[in-house]
Parts: structure tokens; C-alpha cells; sequence
């Protein structure tokens, strides 16, 4: 009998829109992480949510913020931008450059 110590939490597919380039996405990581790890190119600068450098647009899926209120509007949140460098992904989904 084995036990396990820590539970794996599940990668999803993260595919870029405009190139087809398709990747891993952790739950636990940033979008912008995940892409990072597989050489994909997205600009980025301050890294915490502020600066909105590395804002896309998600086709389909949905993601997470670990900050209450990141540097988006309410209707930004609605048409599905997202900042990559603190956003989480919730399922597969479809980013796209702004
Ligand atoms: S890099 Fe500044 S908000 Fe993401």
C-alpha cells in the first residue's frame, strides 16, 4: 500500500491563438509561467498585475487571480481580458495577443 504525501493538481491545455503554439498549463502556475516553460514569447514587465504589459484576451476558458482586484476593469473581466503573469488557468483555454 502506498500513500500519497501531496496531491498533483491537474495541467491544462493552453493553446495561443494566432500561432497555434500549445502548452501545458498547470493550475497552481501564471499562464505567463507555463508559456515561459515552453518557449513561447509574451511580453511581460512587473509581474504582479500592475502594469497590464502582459494583458491578452482569452477566446475560451476561464482563469483565476490570487490578488482580489487585479489591474483590470470590471468590463475588461467580462470580454475575457486577462493578465497573463498572475492570472491561473480554471480549464483548457484560447489566449489571444491584444
Ligand atoms: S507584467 Fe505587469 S501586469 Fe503582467
Amino acid at each position: 500500500m502506498t500513500t500519497e504525501s501531496s496531491q498533483q493538481l491537474p495541467a491544462f491545455k493552453g493553446l495561443v491563438q494566432e500561432t497555434g503554439a500549445a502548452f501545458a498549463a498547470p493550475a497552481d502556475q501564471s499562464l505567463f509561467s507555463s508559456m515561459r516553460q515552453a518557449g513561447i514569447d509574451w511580453p511581460v514587465s512587473c509581474r504582479n498585475g500592475t502594469c497590464r504589459t502582459c494583458i491578452g484576451q482569452l477566446v475560451t476558458g476561464e482563469v483565476a487571480y490570487d490578488i482580489p482586484w487585479p489591474g483590470l476593469s470590471l468590463e475588461e473581466k467580462r470580454d475575457g481580458y486577462c493578465l497573463l503573469c498572475i492570472a491561473r488557468p480554471l480549464c483548457d483555454f484560447v489566449i489571444q495577443r491584444t
